[in-house]
C-alpha cells in the first residue's frame, strides 16, 4: 500500500464501498453488521450534520456491506440496474475535454477531508488506485494500469462510452466494485469528468504516449 492508496481509502468513505475485498470470504451477520454500524457512528458522533449524512449507507452500500463485496447474482443485478439508472451521458454529447487539466483532477487526492476548506476543489484521486501515465513513478494497484488506454482501444467511441459510465458509477458496472463513484456523488462536476476523460483517451496525454 502506498501512501496514495492510504488516503484513497480515507476518500472512499462516504464514496463507495467501505467492506475489503480481503475479507470478502467471510459473511457478516446482522449482529456484526449493527455492531459495525454503531462504532462507526460512535467515531464520528461529533461531526457536523453534513458529515454525518456521509456515513448513512445507501441501498447498494448497505447490500455489499452486509455480504461483504460478495452479494449474490440476483443482488448484483438489481444493484447495477439501480446504479445504472443514475448515469447521465454528458449534456453536449462530448465526453472529452483537456487532457492537461485532466492530469490534474486524476493526481489530486484533496477534497471531502476534515482538513479541506469550502474552496478546495475536489480531485479524483485515480493515481491512488490505477497506473495512468507510464513515465510517473508514484500510483496505486489496487486497480488495473489505465496505461495507453485510449489507444489500445484505438480510441473507440465504444470504449469512450463505457469509460464514462464506469467513471460516473462504478458500481453500475462492477456491483460492488471499492471504485468511487464520481459523477453521481457529484464529487466531480461534468467539466472535471470530460477533463479526466481525456487523461484517458486523448492522443496527445501522456496516459498514450
Ligand atoms: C479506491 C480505488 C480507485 C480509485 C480512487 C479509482 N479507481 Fe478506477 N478502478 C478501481 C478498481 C478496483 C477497478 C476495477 C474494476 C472494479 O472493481 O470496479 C477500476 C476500474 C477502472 C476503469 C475500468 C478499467 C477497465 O478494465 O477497462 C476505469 C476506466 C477507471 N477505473 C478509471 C478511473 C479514474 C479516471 C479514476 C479517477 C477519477 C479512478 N478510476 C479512481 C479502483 C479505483
Amino acid at each position: 500500500m502506498t501512501i496514495r492508496t492510504l488516503i484513497a481509502a480515507g476518500l472512499a468513505i462516504g464514496l463507495c464501498t467501505a467492506a475489503s475485498p480481503a475479507l470478502a470470504q467471510e459473511k457478516t451477520d446482522a449482529a456484526a453488521f449493527q455492531k459495525m454500524e454503531a462504532a462507526v457512528k460512535a467515531t464520528f458522533s461529533r461531526a457536523t450534520p453534513e458529515w454525518q449524512k456521509r456515513i448513512e449507507l445507501d441501498e447498494t452500500q448497505r447490500l455489499c456491506t452486509i455480504a461483504r463485496n460478495q452479494v449474490s447474482a440476483a443482488d448484483a443485478d438489481a444493484i447495477q440496474k439501480r446504479e445504472s439508472a443514475s448515469i447521465v451521458m454528458p449534456a453536449d454529447g462530448k465526453f472529452l475535454g483537456d487532457w492537461k487539466n485532466g492530469f490534474a483532477v486524476a493526481n489530486s487526492g484533496r477534497g471531502g477531508q476534515f482538513s479541506d476548506d469550502a474552496k478546495t476543489i475536489n480531485g479524483g484521486n485515480c493515481y491512488a488506485c490505477h497506473q495512468m501515465d507510464p513515465k510517473e513513478l508514484s500510483y496505486g494497484t489496487l486497480g488495473p494500469s489505465l496505461a495507453a488506454y485510449g489507444r489500445d482501444r484505438k480510441y473507440d467511441e465504444a470504449a469512450i462510452k463505457d469509460a464514462w459510465k464506469k467513471i460516473y458509477n462504478s458500481q453500475a458496472v462492477v456491483a460492488c466494485s471499492n471504485m468511487p463513484r464520481f459523477g453521481v456523488t457529484k464529487f466531480l462536476d461534468e467539466q472535471q469528468l470530460k477533463d479526466v476523460m481525456a487523461y484517458l483517451f486523448d492522443p496527445n496525454s501522456p496516459v498514450n504516449k
